[in-house]
């Protein structure tokens, strides 16, 4: 049946300089929590100044909460929340990538629903409890990575049980994010190529899963397409300002919209597993080192889609019934990139703990994949990819 839902309220402001439109946007506040992370990048970059300068302008308060740790934490979420109430904040802004921004967006769902953040978890050891409603949330992204930009989704782990969990409530779609590539333009190599890669497993995995609608396909492809030919280009010269447009707009936008309308799978899972588990495991690298493995796995199971969406990612590629041309795609990618092989072990992912990332992360569930992977399957492709 041709049929589905689509609800993406987020004002997407995108374009290099588009910084500087804060000033002209309507804000959801008065007073607002700026959320950055504890390396104070931000701050470094000039940035934070650059946007406090502009909500000056328009008379905006602010705070700034500058916590935020890699992998963002249920505990800093929940000091976020106290923070906010304590200062009269009526909204927040995420300043910086995904933790910063997904931070903001679980702090304020934490001001209008009470207790802690975990029992409003649907997965693992978490509550269950529905969200009732959120405080409002800017964003201003400097990565392009996680989508969270335009989607109603923010990940944060729990650093009693260690695990990593996705939250998805409507409630915390971003009113307005603000995507400026300008902003990109001096990400180092590795984190662009972390979340580059991010990006492309976004697409194809909200392109592969099961909740997949016809409208997903559109955003899917051409962001496995456009991540494909730009993040080589952007690998080589981060400093290439259209190759930062190209990424940002697939990874934000195109991606942000597919997630609102699909879902990650089983990757995604046992990536957010391990970085749970290993909090120096950036969450890009996590799925860089399984993908190999994976999708030599799966592709089989769904050759018809593999087959289009290595298409998508080669032009030049034939297609032949097998999902062949994905891998041989996805393979060259990561060799162009210098990014295969890139070892588990250099992240302190000792081997002998590959069937408990296995066991925890069949635990949370793949209820979005097409396919059936047991726990034996998943140590296989962990052990195949060890390094
Ligand atoms: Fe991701």
């Amino acid at each position: 049946m041709f049929s589905f839902e689509s609800y993406i309220p987020t004002r997407v402001v995108f374009g290099p300089g588009k910084l500087n439109e804060l000033t002209n946007i309507k804000l959801p506040g008065k007073k607002a929590l700026i959320c950055i992370t504890e390396d104070q990048l931000m701050r470094k970059l000039g940035i934070l100044d650059r946007v406090t300068a502009l909500l000056d302008k328009i008379d905006i308060e602010y705070f700034i909460f500058d916590r935020v740790t890699p992998n963002p934490t249920r505990k800093g979420v929940m000091e976020a929340s106290v923070e906010a109430k304590d200062k009269g904040c009526d909204f927040f802004i995420g300043l910086g990538g995904g933790s910063s921004i997904d931070t903001a967006k679980a702090a304020a769902i934490m001001m209008k629903n009470p207790g802690d953040l975990w029992e409003y978890a649907s997965a693992g050891t978490g509550g269950g409890k529905a969200v009732e409603g959120a405080f409002p949330v800017v964003t201003i992204t400097t990565t392009a990575g996680t989508g969270t930009e335009c989607d109603p989704w923010c990940v944060i782990t729990n650093e009693r049980t260690n695990e990593k969990l996705d939250f998805g409530t409507e409630a915390v779609f971003p009113k307005v994010s603000i995507i400026d590539p300008e902003l990109m333009l001096t990400l180092p190599r590795t984190l662009t190529l972390y979340q580059g890669f991010d990006a492309l497993f976004h697409a194809i995995e909200c392109y592969i899963a099961n909740c997949a609608v016809e409208l997903t396909n559109l955003y899917c492809l051409e962001a496995v397409s456009i991540v494909s030919k730009w993040l080589p280009v952007v690998a080589k010269d981060g400093g290439n300002l259209e190759a930062r447009i190209q990424m940002s707009y697939a990874a934000n936008v195109l991606c942000g919209f597919a997630q609102s309308l699909s879902a990650t799978t089983s990757p995604h899972i046992i990536g957010q597993c391990m970085s749970g588990l290993y909090p120096n495991l950036a969450h890009g690298a996590s799925l860089i080192v399984l993908a190999e493995e994976y999708y030599k796995k799966v592709v089989g199971f769904l050759p018809g889609m593999f087959d289009t969406l290595g298409k998508a990612m080669d032009e030049s590629s034939k297609q032949d019934g097998t999902g062949k041309c994905f891998l041989d795609a996805l393979i060259g990618l990561l060799n162009e990139t210098e990014m295969r092989h890139l070892p588990m072990s250099g992240f302190g992912i000792p081997k002998g703990d590959i069937p408990e990332i296995a066991r925890i992360s069949k635990g949370i569930g793949f209820g979005f994949d097409r396919y059936e992977l047991s726990i034996d399957d998943i140590i296989k492709i962990l052990q195949k990819s060890y390094c």
